[in-house]
């Protein structure tokens, strides 16, 4: 027997890329939202990424998650609707699925390709499990799908830190979105990449294999693909580093020379040395994680690490 899969589709309006991608290069320091990273190309260079020698958050936050099982299984209790937010391959969500067994588990992805694939695998691996999967954007408003079944408590899981990938402004907002989410009973378990020494925190976002340079420039084929853009991707360099102040990773794409691009109808000049801001990466020491999720209205009540203090997994109650 397979289990149970719904798909929906769930933000309204849908995503812009258009006018996103117009606004975000017309702006004096250009701009483009790293939730469009995840076409189908994109979810798989990410999934490369995770194997990277140089990209320790994904075998940190698994190694964390297996050795802490227990005492997360402890915080989240039993019965529990499980819902994720950017699940992708749902890698790490198999250990909390085999211990917790969740009355239902809801992926919300933005990738359709990515979740497709992983919510058919998940059905195969369990097979009594409800999976309600939801394709769009979690930082909109969003309606759960509605599913026949016994209810417990509403659990998001929010792994891999993706959370970093927002201002810590951003994610004040959106931490209270999901207390009002999960309601006065609910928790989340977030995995927060730590601070650490920069040269560790470069490398990761400057592999040798030039992965991660591929992801960040997946994005402008993407651009021509879909909106008829003329990047010519070999003008354009991956440019990583991070800044110890503001404390997070920043991802750009820079075009050494002047040149000008087209998108559709419109045109877009470039200054030699100009950058297009695709994405910021945050760290954040437990002090200050704790204090943004507090502000959130949220208990911070535990947190995890992995045996090297690289990563951070905490669990948070809405209060
Ligand atoms: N949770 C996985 C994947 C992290 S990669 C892990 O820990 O390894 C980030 C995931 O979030 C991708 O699958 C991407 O498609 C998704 N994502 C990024 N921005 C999103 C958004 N605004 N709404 C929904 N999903 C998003
Ligand atoms: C998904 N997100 C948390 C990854 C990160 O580390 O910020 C995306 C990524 N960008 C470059 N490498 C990985």
């Amino acid at each position: 027997m397979i289990g149970t899969v719904s798909f929906h589709g769930a933000s309204v309006p849908p995503d812009n890329l258009l006018e996103d991608v117009v606004a975000g290069l017309s702006l004096a320091r250009k701009q483009l939202p790293p939730k469009y990273f995840y076409d189908a190309a994109g979810s798989e260079l990410f999934e490369r990424i995770c194997e990277l020698p140089e990209y320790y958050p994904t075998r940190a936050e698994t190694e964390l998650t297996r050795a802490h099982i227990e005492a997360i299984a402890a915080f989240a209790g039993t019965n529990v609707e499980l819902i994720e937010f950017g699940s992708g391959a749902s890698s790490k969500t198999r250990i909390l699925i085999e211990r917790l067994r969740p009355a239902v588990y809801v992926p919300i992805d933005i990738s359709e390709a990515a979740l497709t694939l992983a919510v058919h695998a998940l059905a195969g691996a369990f097979p009594s499990l409800n999976v309600q999967a939801v394709v769009g954007d979690f930082a909109r408003p969003l309606t759960l799908p509605r599913f026949d079944g016994r209810r417990g408590r509403k659990i998001v899981y929010f792994p891999g830190s993706t959370i970093g990938n927002l201002t810590p402004e951003e994610a004040l907002a959106f931490l209270r979105m999901t207390r009002g989410l999960v309601g006065p009973d609910g928790a989340m378990l977030v995995g927060v990449d730590l601070k650490k020494d920069a040269n560790v925190l470069h490398a990761a976002y400057n592999d040798s294999q030039g992965v991660t340079a591929a992801f960040n420039l997946n994005l402008l084929k993407r651009i021509n693909r879909e909106l008829g853009g003329d990047f010519e991707l070999s003008r354009f360099s991956h440019y990583a580093f991070y800044d110890p102040h503001a404390g997070r990773i920043e991802m750009h794409l820079v075009s050494p020379e002047r040149q000008t691009v087209r998108v559709g109808r419109h045109r877009f000049s470039f200054d030699a040395g100009e950058s297009i801001h695709t994405e910021n990466s945050c760290k954040y020491s437990v002090a200050e994680f704790r204090a943004l999720a507090e502000e959130a209205g949220f208990a911070a009540r535990e947190v995890w690490f992995d045996s090297k203090g690289l990563f951070s997994l905490h669990g948070l109650l809405s209060s």
